[in-house]
């Protein structure tokens, strides 16, 4: 499907943003109406038992106080799989990673439960993926909250210009190194991070390279978001095992082209 940039949503000026900052916020990507159909779609997924989603940690587990994620909703839930490949989200990815053609790589339900909970640490997402790094610069998650979000509940941080340091080494989610420890030496000119207040139905975009962060959540109700993670296409397999890409049998540096990673969007 080929699909014009929603002037509405995504200015050049946020485009602008985005290539400099390594992230970018935009408001209101889903109406009201949508957000709400949203909720009950994740809150069913979030129950689902017998899929082909997967539930990285359980009630309990130190993954799961700082997330209970879910990985490839939309492979268990015809709703979710309408809003992870909405044309719309697909346009701004698109638009903001100035490629040819995105594909899907994967979604996350990314929910941070009240109680024990604890912050997302800083890190770069593509540090964990299994693709090659030519495409690094170029991979992007659109981060929607379905909830309103600030530093109360767990909203997005993000180091501006951060994408620029290159690939870091994978950070541990439950037992984290500190990422500036590597970027001591760096050209990041200011580390003062942007913190991202938003209400529900609007997104943070960020590259898989940007340094982001995410507060606890010490309020009494989940902080639910819906993560939707895009590629280049041509992006390839770098042979590193991974959940997602397991299944699949894939040859070394083979294109990432499958069912499960469809074109959602090209120019
Ligand atoms: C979070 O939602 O707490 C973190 C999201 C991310 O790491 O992309
Ligand atoms: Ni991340």
């Amino acid at each position: 499907m080929k699909h014009l940039l929603s002037k509405n949503l995504l200015t050049e000026e946020k485009v602008m943003f985005y290539r400099e900052n390594g992230f970018v916020q935009i408001d209101n990507v889903l109406n009201l109406e949508e957000i709400s159909e949203l909720r009950t779609y994740l809150d069913e997924v979030m129950d689902e038992n017998n899929g082909l989603s997967i539930q990285t940690d359980t009630k309990g587990g130190a993954y799961y106080k700082v997330l209970n994620q879910r990985v490839n909703t939309w492979r268990d839930h015809a709703g979710m799989a309408r809003y992870v490949s909405h044309p719309r989200l697909a346009s701004i990815a698109l638009q903001l990673s100035g490629v040819s053609g995105v594909r899907l790589f994967h979604d996350h339900a990314l929910l941070k439960m009240p109680g024990d909970s604890k912050p997302t640490p800083w890190h770069q997402d593509f540090p964990y993926w299994p693709l090659n790094k030519e495409t690094s610069k170029k991979t992007l998650s659109i981060w929607i909250a379905l909830d309103d979000v600030d530093e109360n509940n767990g909203c997005m941080m993000f180091l501006p210009k951060s994408h620029e340091v290159g690939q870091l080494k994978p950070i541990n989610l439950v037992d984290p190194e500190d990422i500036f420890e590597y970027t001591k030496s760096s050209s990041i000119p200011d580390k003062t991070p942007v913190i991202v207040r938003m209400k529900a139905g609007s997104c943070t975009v960020h590259s898989g390279l940007t340094f982001h962060h995410a507060h606890a959540n010490k309020t009494n109700k989940p902080r639910r978001a819906l993560v939707i993670i895009y590629m280049p296409d041509g992006t390839t397999y770098n042979n590193k095992p991974h959940v997602i890409t397991d299944p699949l049998n894939l040859a070394k540096d083979e294109k990432l082209q499958h069912g499960i990673f469809p074109l959602l969007a090209f120019r």
